[in-house]
């Protein structure tokens, strides 16, 4: 099977030769039946790990009655969604969309015709070093690392990148023309780093002073994964606007950009569109998996299920950082990370790699304290052979 996949896949992942065939709370099995623990969740997607029987079962049901309808048509649960999403967070309105990628490229156009409509000649953007928000030719401008722009060029105009937590290179690089600026409140895919309170409490003044609309990308932080329902509301701060992906879904593909109010309504009919945003299939399921993250508790367990996991990693030896289940650790230097990610899997043990030494831990949410200790157990025995 792994020829057919070289032969007739593009070759732009690094793929491993596992073939996951089942999965069942936070374990997934392979063809030959070999257990694996996953603390990496399709890299922060499967909020509610695997066939959890509310999800699964709205799915099959959704299925036997309409999977999708063109946005011509009301849908109802994608009412539903935006509502929740919209008051659990900034009061605003939502846009759906299938990926991380797409909310970002959203965000921009929907940043861009703010200013546009009311005659402001505003449309740069600033983001950050070693930041992440997507592949598409816009949003892979927006991210502030060069191995995912290279040989892509010539790339959009009016994106620039200031150090992450230093806002003084945020202010050099203000102008009259700045529009927004987007930032993750952990940074995900640049090594799990969160961003120092200060710094978020100075940008957040910043741009109230400029006028420049502040865009959370939650692409990775959203829906829980921090132990707050958004990053953003770790700080008593209001972005302007969110984007949204990744668990949203629960593994069903989901983007969604919330605007406050007087933003979203410069997108006018025609201005933005997708055809599989917000379909049945995809807002039923991120239903499910909003209302099983805002149950009481939830989100307070998983705070401390973090806390037990970074109190586990500290016992090996190990500084974490992140933020509830979204967590990273550094190897020593002359451990690769892809290498203990190859071992774990050996040992039925699944983590992330982030950058060339950091391992990243983004398990389902619903994981319990038992089965991270199960977890760190085999990292440690993996561990030993790296000695
Ligand atoms: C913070 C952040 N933004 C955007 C994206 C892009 O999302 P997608 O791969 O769904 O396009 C990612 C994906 O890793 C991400 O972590």
């Amino acid at each position: 099977m792994e020829l057919l996949a070289e032969e007739y896949l593009m070759p732009n992942y690094a793929r491993l030769n596992i073939f996951f065939e089942k999965g069942e709370g936070v374990y997934l099995y392979d063809k030959d039946g070999k257990k694996y623990l996953d603390m990496l969740a399709g890299i922060a997607v499967n909020t509610l790990g695997y066939n959890h029987p509310r999800l699964t079962n709205a799915i099959c049901e959704q299925a036997k009655k309409i999977l999708h309808i063109s946005n011509l048509f009301q849908i109802e649960p994608q009412i539903e969604v935006a509502k929740i999403l919209s008051e659990n967070s900034i009061n605003g309105k939502v846009f759906f969309c299938n990926s991380g990628a797409e909310a970002n490229e959203t965000a921009i156009k929907l940043a861009r015709k703010y200013f546009y409509s009311r005659g402001i000649d505003k449309y740069e953007f600033i983001s950050f070093k070693n930041s992440f928000h997507g592949r598409t030719l816009a949003t892979l401008t927006l991210t502030g690392q060069v191995k995912y722009q290279e040989g892509f060029y010539p790339l959009p105009a009016g994106f620039k990148y200031a150090e992450l937590n230093d806002i003084n290179s945020v202010k050099r690089l203000i102008t009259n023309k700045t529009a927004g600026i987007f930032i993750e409140i952990v940074q995900g895919e640049g090594g799990i780093n969160p961003v120092d309170e200060k710094f978020v409490y100075e940008l957040y003044e910043l741009t109230r002073e400029k006028e420049i609309l502040l865009i959370i990308d939650e692409v990775q932080t959203g829906i829980g994964r921090t132990g707050k329902f958004f990053a953003y509301q770790h700080f008593n701060i209001q972005p302007d606007i969110i984007t949204l992906a990744k668990g949203l879904g629960g593994g069903v593909p989901i983007g969604a950009v919330i605007g406050k109010k007087d933003i979203a309504n410069t997108f006018t009919s025609g201005s933005h569109g997708s055809t599989f945003g917000g379909n049945y299939l995809a807002t039923v399921s991120a239903k499910v998996i909003l209302e099983e993250v805002l149950k009481e508790n939830f989100l307070n367990d998983v705070k401390e299920k973090g806390i037990f996991l970074k109190e586990l990693l500290k016992d090996l030896g190990f500084n974490p950082r992140g933020l509830g289940l979204m967590v990273g650790v550094s190897l020593p230097n002359d451990i690769q990370s892809v290498d203990v990610m190859k071992e774990s899997l050996k040992e039925g043990l699944i983590v992330g790699i982030a950058g060339n030494n950091s391992l990243r831990f983004t398990p389902p949410l619903i994981i319990s304290k038992e089965e991270i200790k199960e977890g760190i157990e085999i990292l440690k025995k993996v561990l030993q052979k790296f000695n």
